[in-house]
């Protein structure tokens, strides 16, 4: 059987989908979940993208032991350059370097001949391999591009020193039967192929990137490019636990396997959607809710006789566990601990003392905890852990149909001191968002705003998730309350606590 690498690149082609950008502790977070789940390569960033990826990528490649960390770089030597100082004391560093090779990207983005691009790919290939033994090349956009050019480039690439040699499908284009012959057309025609990986990384925008992923490892690539949850630029990008449960559901098929365990894959996906707050649709494939769900009378009955009937996989093998137990006010730190590891969370001491205590505070109001609620409690603690520059002291709201909202807020600062401000807005949460701009003196912009309920039920908690921009700064905020008004007052005061924390980081 062959195996196949997995290349996960959920913390840089993943975190450019709207609503997903992480900080450096969530993706420290996500990159252990990712090493549990046994990923081959982990792109951690694109380090020359600011201060705080070239942060993120490092803190990343110096925490992992087993798993191969690449930074992604434009042909560029000060792209390069950022990213060995990002990557270099990683275990296993990988610079990827990329370079669009369409003639409508060459002509209206590069503004370069293709001998101009030839030149920079070898070049800039040969400048990586002097400061890092694995370099990656990609040939962005390959799949729209020229097959005779593609293969030209990807011969100098390979001469240059190129270990991978990655055949993208940017825009999410391409077709099964055209990705697999066009990897048989580099095959038969690029001088030394053999002795690079070939690999391939799918965008959705057809619905189609795992498909084309799967038609490319049929074809001979050797390495797939994935995210977890399929999140990524535009439609997203292959989704990784689709192109592993079909290698391992039709090995008969492919012929082929990888090094993951599949039943961490769960635990990736919720920790994923619990950490950007970006929720999974029910019916996806695999990791949705009712994925392993039989509703129709007729397939109950199949399942209830044998569960093959209509069961390709089991829920198991993804590391759903039917057997859970559940949690209320009588369930003990030790089971309520492991449920929170089980969950992919690694907290301390102090953080899970005070957990266990919000968990108790909230068994006391709801009969069972879910393994959402058990994640809503966890995220609002995990945000509170950067410092508080602002915090929520007391709000008071005057609302109804006949008057304009006005909302009364009092915050503490830094200091101690407190701060109180009133101000009106088109409806309650307007109106405290308002007066908390009044306090903090920002033009603060509110982006986004999502209200959700944890779980179903009068007795719900909310959760409240916001993007705000502030001077060209983007941050998220995170709020958790019975109560609506507060949890979005929470966010609000999060996110702006987020953006002092995050600028602060960007100056040291
Ligand atoms: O989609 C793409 O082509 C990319 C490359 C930079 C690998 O993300
Ligand atoms: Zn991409």
């Amino acid at each position: 059987m062959r195996r196949i690498q997995i290349f996960d690149t959920t913390l840089r082609d993943g975190e450019q989908s709207p609503g997903c950008s992480m900080n450096i502790k969530e993706k420290i977070d996500m990159a252990r979940q990712l090493e549990a789940l046994g990923v081959d390569v982990i792109e951690a960033g694109f380090a020359a993208a600011s201060q705080g990826d070239f942060n993120a990528v490092r803190a990343v490649a110096k925490e992992l032991q087993k798993t191969r960390v690449a930074s992604l770089s434009r042909a560029l030597a000060k792209d390069i350059d950022n990213s060995w100082e990002a990557i270099r004391y990683a275990k296993y560093p990988r610079i990827h370097v990329f370079i669009a090779t369409s003639d409508i990207h060459m002509e209206y983005k590069l503004k370069k001949t293709r001998e101009e691009v030839l030149e920079q790919t070898g070049e800039m290939v040969r400048y990586a391999k002097k400061l890092c033994e694995d370099v990656e090349f990609s040939a962005e956009d390959a799949t729209r591009s020229d097959p005779a050019f593609l293969a030209r480039v990807c011969e100098t690439a390979l001469e240059a020193g190129a270990t991978v040699l990655n055949i993208p499908d940017t825009v999410g284009y391409t077709t099964p039967e055209e990705i697999a012959s066009l990897i048989c057309y580099l095959k038969e025609h690029v001088k030394g192929i053999h002795m690079a990986q070939i690999a391939t990384h799918c965008h959705d925008d057809l619905g189609m990137a795992v498909a084309n992923s799967l038609a490319a490892i049929k074809a001979g690539a050797d390495q797939v490019e994935c995210t977890v949850n399929g999140i990524g630029e535009r439609a997203g990008n292959a989704a990784l636990e689709e192109i592993v449960m079909n290698l391992k559901t039709r090995a008969d098929y492919y012929d082929a396997d990888c090094g993951i365990d599949s039943t961490q894959i769960y635990k990736t996906s919720r920790l994923l959607s619990s950490i950007t707050g970006v929720k999974v649709q029910p019916n996806k494939a695999i990791i949705g809710e009712n994925a392993f769900a039989h509703e129709s009378g007729i397939h109950q009955h199949g399942v209830l006789a044998n569960k093959a009937t209509y069961e390709i996989m089991s829920p198991e093998s993804i590391g759903l566990s039917k057997n859970k137990m559940v949690l209320g006010k009588h369930s003990g730190r030790h089971a309520f601990n492991e449920r929170v590891h089980d969950l992919g969370f690694n907290v301390d001491l102090d953080i899970s003392n005070t957990l266990f205590k919000n968990f108790k505070d909230l068994a006391d109001k709801k009969k069972t905890v879910s393994d959402r609620d058990i994640e809503a409690l966890v995220r609002s603690i995990l945000v509170s852990e950067i410092p508080k520059t602002y915090e929520l002291q007391r709000y008071v709201i005057n609302s109804g149909n006949t008057i304009t909202p006005t909302s009364n807020i009092a915050l503490t600062s830094g200091g101690g001191e407190v701060t109180e401000k009133v101000a009106k807005g088109f409806g309650p949460v307007d109106a405290s968002f308002n007066a908390i701009n009044k306090i903090v003196g920002k033009q603060i912009r509110l982006e986004e705003y999502a209200i959700d309920a944890v779980t179903e039920g009068r007795d719900a908690q909310g959760e409240v998730s916001v993007k705000i921009t502030c001077d060209g700064a983007i941050a998220k905020g995170y709020g958790l309350s019975t109560d609506v008004i507060e949890a979005s007052i929470l966010a609000y005061i999060n996110a702006i606590n987020n953006l002092i924390y995050e600028n602060a980081r960007e100056e040291q």
